[in-house]
């Protein structure tokens, strides 16, 4: 019962920041809805994604998961536990596992390992034990182990539903990789691994006295940002990203305990991003991290990877672009 997937990291447009206090925090509820690009990263080397392979069998004494060559255990393996024990359950089998998952990029630097890292674990365990689910239903299994993974089972461009139970918190497709015209480029200016991860910090979003401000916002922006989407609305779809991500590091930077994930670099780059959006129109967005995703549109692309590369503080770019559905692969790690 052996099975393998890729699954694409994504950068979100409107953030999942703070998980929902009316739910168990283990079912990775969000307080409001978000949106998403699934990227696929151009470079020869990277293109922001996860491989894993995941068997089950009666060969194994115990369960067993290694990422990039170290064996998982504690927080990590719990959140893989959340995905594979509800899966196990469905189809009533107690076989452990070995799991092996690689990225092609950084982990843990505020590119979203963790988006692709739980989505290929969902598509791939879900396979091998022959389960018939939608993608719907695989998105709200990713969701167990990492919020954003409910998105990343999806290309293109992608809302997911804060619902209000397990199964109504799931992501579904806007619309494909080639139906808008977006794409962007990252400026990486720390590659290391970020002190408070993201799974940490969801627990701390509501003590910021911005937090309700911030979800009632999203709510709308998410709505709006759909729309604009939809119709083709780059500039819409950029202004409302940007402003999205300066609510969520605002209420970052007024949690208790405050989480400040910019670096001054950070802030150069975006002051930069606003001064050559004087002359070519982009817009910028951040994660739980210090390196900037600036969005254009396709044709601006690699003029705007250009300018950013001449910056003395980005240490390299990557260029994105919208990726496909995130899929089983019939070729294995092990
Ligand atoms: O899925 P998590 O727990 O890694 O949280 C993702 C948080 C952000 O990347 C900051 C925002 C988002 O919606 O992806």
């Amino acid at each position: 019962m052996k099975s393998s997937a890729i699954a694409h990291s994504n950068i979100a447009l409107i953030k999942y920041w703070g998980r929902s206090r009316d739910h168990d925090s283990n079912l990775n509820i969000p307080s409001n809805d978000s949106v998403s690009m699934t990227k696929l990263g151009l470079s020869d080397d990277i293109h922001l994604q996860t491989r894993t392979t995941i068997d089950f069998s009666d060969i194994y004494e115990k369960d067993t998961a290694i990422l990039e060559g170290e064996v998982l255990t504690g927080r990590m393996m719990e959140r893989i536990l959340r995905v594979v024990n509800p899966l196990r359950k469905i189809v009533n089998i107690d076989y452990k596992f070995k799991m092996i998952s690689k990225n092609d990029f950084p982990t843990q630097a505020g590119l979203a390992s963790s988006a692709s890292g739980f989505a290929a674990l969902a598509i791939a365990a879900v396979d091998a034990l022959g389960i018939d689910f939608s993608k719907e239903e695989i998105s709200t299994i990713a969701r167990l182990g990492s919020g954003s993974a409910a998105r990343s089972i999806h290309g293109g461009f992608v809302y997911w539903y804060k619902g209000n139970s397990h199964e109504t918190s799931f992501a579904r497709q806007i619309c494909g990789l080639d139906e808008f015209d977006m794409s962007a480029v990252i400026a990486i200016i720390h590659e290391g691994k970020k002190d408070v991860t993201s799974d940490v910090g969801h627990e701390s979003a509501y003590t910021s006295p911005f937090d309700r401000v911030r979800i009632s916002k999203s709510q709308e922006q998410a709505k709006d940002i759909e729309k604009a989407i939809l119709d083709g609305d780059f500039s819409e779809v950029g202004k409302i990203s940007e402003e999205n991500s300066k609510y969520m590091h605002a209420v970052m930077m007024t949690s208790n305990p405050p989480l400040f994930y910019w670096h001054p670099s950070t802030l150069k780059l975006i002051k930069s991003i606003q001064k050559i959006r004087e002359s070519l129109e982009c817009y910028f967005t951040v994660d739980a991290g210090p390196n900037v995703h600036c969005l254009c549109r396709h044709e601006n692309t690699y003029e705007l990877q250009k300018m950013l590369e001449e910056m003395e503080y980005v240490d390299k770019t990557i260029i994105v672009r919208p990726a496909d559905d995130s899929h089983v692969t019939k070729e294995h790690l092990f």
